[in-house]
C-alpha cells in the first residue's frame, strides 16, 4: 500500500459538521453587511507580489517572511494573497470604481500566510471583511465599528473587547517613529534580538513584542496619541464621541499599531480572552493613503477583516452554533415497485421544499430504519407493498417512535404540519 498523502501543515479541511456553523456565520454576516449597504466583491486569490509589497509594506512580517511567493511560467513574481484589502483596492481602481464615488464592498475567502501554525493561527485561513471608499468623516469609522458590534450581537457572541487607537497621518507617524527610535536606542540593552532588528526597519512593531522585558519597557515608551496632528486628534475625538453615543464600548490602547503599514488614523481590534494566544478575531482601520500609493487619486478608505476560524472557535465555545438539522424526511422502501414509487415520492417532496433522502439499496426495513435514525431526519416515510396497493404510507416520527398512516395524496400537507 502506498503512503497516504497528507494536507499541507497549517491548511485545514473544513468538514460538513463544522460547515453548518461556517454557513450560519457567512449568512449572518452577509445579512448584516446588506443592512448597512455593502455589496459583495470577488477578487483573485493570486496577485502580483508587488501589490502586497507596496500596500502592506516591505518591512512588515507578512511581506518579509510570510508570503507564499513564486514565479509563474512567465517568470512573473506572484503571491497568494495574505489579506484582502490590497486586492480589493486594486480591483476597485482597475475597474474605475473610485472616480468621486462612494463604495461599500465586502468579501470573503481564503488567505495565506506562512506563519508557525498553532491553535488559531493557520497557513491557509479565511477572512470575511469589508472596505468602504470615498468617505473621510469620523461618522464612517463609527459606523463600520458599530457594524462589527451589531454582527457579534446577531451571532450571539459576548465578552469581546474593542481596542481602539489612532495612528495619525504618515507625517505625524514619522515624528512618532523618530521619537520611538530615540527611546529604544536609549534602552538597547533591554531589547531582544527580534526588537533590535525591528529598531531599524519598523520600530512601531516593537510595541507588539511578546518578550517580557520588552513589554515592560513598552509601558514607558512614548504614546502615539501625544504625536497626533491636530486634524487626526480631532477626528479621533469625534470617533470616540460617536461610539459613546451609539453605546459601543471600547478601550483606547495606544500600543495597538497593527501589522500592516497602510493604516492612518483610526485602527481597531476585537479581542477575546477565550481563545488563548491568538486573541484577535477582527482587525481593521482607516487607510486614507493606500489608493494613492497604488496609483489612484487620493481616496479615503476604511475596512476590517474577521478571522473566520477564530470567530467560529469562539462561537463554538459560547454555543452560538445551532446544530442544524440537515434532513426532513427519510423514505424507507422495500421491493422493486416501492423503490420506483420511493424515488417519485422523494422528487415530489423535494419540489415541495422538504429535504428528503430515499434509501438506496435493498436492505430490510429494520436496517433502513436505523439508517433513517442516523440520517438526522425528523420523519421516516415507510413504503411497503401493502401500503402502496392502498395508496397509503406509514409515517414514523424518529424522535418519539410514534407511527401513523396517511394517504399519498395528503402526505405533503401532513408532513408540513408535522415538521
Ligand atoms: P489582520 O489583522 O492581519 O488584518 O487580519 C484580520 C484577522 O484575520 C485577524 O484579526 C485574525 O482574526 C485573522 N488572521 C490573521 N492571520 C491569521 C492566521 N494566520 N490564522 C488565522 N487567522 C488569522 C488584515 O488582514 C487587514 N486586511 C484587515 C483590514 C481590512 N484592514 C482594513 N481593511
Amino acid at each position: 500500500m502506498s503512503d497516504k498523502i497528507q494536507a499541507i501543515r497549517g491548511m485545514n479541511d473544513i468538514l460538513p459538521d463544522d460547515l453548518d456553523c461556517w454557513q450560519f456565520l457567512e449568512e449572518t454576516a452577509a445579512e448584516v453587511f446588506r443592512l448597512y449597504g455593502y455589496r459583495e466583491i470577488r477578487v483573485p486569490v493570486v496577485e502580483k507580489t508587488e501589490l502586497f509589497a507596496r500596500s502592506i509594506g516591505q518591512s512588515t512580517d507578512i511581506v518579509e517572511k510570510e508570503m507564499y511567493t513564486f514565479q509563474d511560467r512567465n517568470g512573473d513574481s506572484l503571491s497568494l494573497r495574505p489579506e484582502g484589502t490590497a486586492g480589493v483596492v486594486r480591483a476597485a481602481l482597475q475597474n474605475g470604481m473610485l472616480h468621486n464615488a462612494v463604495h461599500r464592498l465586502w468579501y470573503t475567502g481564503p488567505m495565506f500566510r506562512h506563519e508557525r501554525p498553532q491553535k488559531g493561527r493557520y497557513r491557509q485561513f479565511h477572512q470575511i471583511g469589508l472596505e468602504a471608499f470615498g468617505m473621510a468623516e469620523a461618522e464612517l469609522d463609527a459606523e463600520v465599528i458599530a457594524l462589527t458590534d451589531a454582527l457579534w450581537k446577531k451571532l450571539g457572541i459576548s465578552d469581546v473587547v474593542l481596542q481602539l487607537n489612532s495612528l495619525g497621518t504618515r507625517v505625524s507617524r514619522q515624528r512618532y517613529r523618530d521619537a520611538l527610535t530615540e527611546f529604544y536606542t536609549g534602552h538597547r540593552e533591554r531589547l531582544d534580538e527580534d526588537s533590535l532588528r525591528r529598531l531599524d526597519s519598523n520600530p512601531l512593531r516593537i510595541l507588539d513584542s511578546k518578550d517580557r522585558q520588552v513589554s515592560e519597557l513598552n509601558r514607558a515608551a512614548p504614546s502615539i496619541l501625544d504625536y497626533l496632528d491636530d486634524d487626526s486628534a480631532e477626528h479621533f475625538a469625534r470617533v470616540r464621541e460617536l461610539l459613546d453615543d451609539l453605546g459601543v464600548v471600547y478601550t483606547v490602547n495606544p500600543g495597538l499599531v497593527r501589522g500592516l503599514d497602510y493604516y492612518t488614523r483610526s485602527v481597531f481590534e476585537w479581542t477575546t480572552d477565550e481563545l488563548g494566544a491568538q486573541s484577535a478575531i477582527c482587525g481593521g482601520g482607516r487607510y486614507d493613503g493606500l489608493v494613492e500609493t497604488l496609483g489612484g487619486k487620493p481616496t479615503p478608505a476604511i475596512g476590517f477583516g474577521i478571522g473566520k476560524e477564530r470567530l467560529i472557535e469562539l462561537m463554538k465555545i459560547q454555543s452560538c452554533c445551532e446544530p442544524a438539522s440537515m434532513l426532513d424526511v427519510y423514505i424507507v422502501q422495500s421491493g422493486d415497485a416501492a423503490a420506483k414509487a420511493g424515488m417519485r415520492l422523494a422528487g415530489q417532496l423535494r419540489e415541495n421544499g422538504l429535504r428528503t433522502l430515499c434509501n438506496v439499496g435493498s436492505t430490510g426495513f429494520k436496517s433502513q430504519l436505523k439508517r433513517a435514525d442516523r440520517s438526522g431526519a425528523a420523519i421516516a416515510v415507510i413504503l411497503g407493498e401493502d401500503e402502496l396497493a392502498n395508496g397509503m404510507v406509514t409515517i414514523k416520527e424518529l424522535a418519539t417512535g410514534e407511527q401513523s398512516t396517511a394517504s399519498m395524496d395528503q402526505l405533503v400537507d401532513v408532513l408540513h404540519q408535522r415538521l
